[in-house]
């Protein structure tokens, strides 16, 4: 399975990367928002310096919502770095998008998907990646694990090469039963795959042994 990181923080970036589990990279408006990265050349040159640190996957979002729009904005952002990949939400104009890119090879990322069904079509229209938001379906009270399940059975069915990119992913146990259901991908916030190091046994155990250690190096 692979490890995305979801934040626009080129400092979680590297510190990802650092730690030598790191896949690609997810961005949002929101996410880049909260760095404060605004306007055309700035948003530009923070994809370039998250290409610089990752050599992995890096999904850049149109912003457009008409097809013209998005192939425009899209073409652009492919432009950057042979890494991004186009981020487009799952609208009826975003299928005709992610159909128009997969004809020419760029790659595709579907997000905002909430439903088997929308995975389906995504997969259908040629996307590379599908972002089901499973802590956004888990908020409102529905099962978003289950959604992980749904989609990996039809994609196994009809062997689609579209991979599941677990997306909203908030915690170690999203992570673990991601993985357990064979999502391609999960993307997190840093603090997400921090939190898999943990457990207390380790701590207390590790405690021990250099304590130990300590004592028969004092003898
Ligand atoms: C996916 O690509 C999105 O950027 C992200 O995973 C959304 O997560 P959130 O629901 O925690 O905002």
């Amino acid at each position: 399975m692979k490890f995305f990181i979801d934040t626009a923080n080129l400092a979680e970036i590297q510190e990802a990367y650092d730690l030598g589990i790191l896949d690609g990279v997810t961005t949002n408006p929101s996410l880049m928002a909260k760095e404060n990265i605004s306007g055309h050349e700035n948003v530009i040159n923070h994809y370039k310096a998250i290409c610089d640190i990752v050599d992995g996957d890096i999904s850049a979002e149109v912003i457009a919502t008409d097809y013209d729009g998005m192939i425009a904005e899209g073409l652009a952002l492919a432009a950057l770095h042979p890494n991004i990949v186009v981020k487009i939400p799952m609208i009826k104009d975003g299928i005709k998008a992610i159909k128009y890119f997969s004809s020419i090879g760029i790659k595709t990322n579907c997000t905002l998907i909430f439903s088997a069904g929308q995975a389906l079509l995504a997969a259908k229209a040629g996307a590379t990646y599908v972002s089901p938001f499973v802590g956004r379906l888990d908020d409102i009270s529905m099962d978003g694990i289950k959604l992980i399940e749904q989609i990996r059975l039809i994609f196994d069915n009809y062997g689609f090469e579209t991979e599941i990119l677990a997306a909203s992913v908030r915690n170690p146990i999203h992570i673990l039963k991601c993985a357990e259901l064979g999502s391609d991908v999960v993307t997190c916030p840093l603090s997400a795959i921090l939190a898999l190091l943990n457990h207390p046994l380790t701590d207390s155990g590790l405690a021990k042994f250099l304590a130990d250690h300590k004592k028969s190096a004092d003898l």
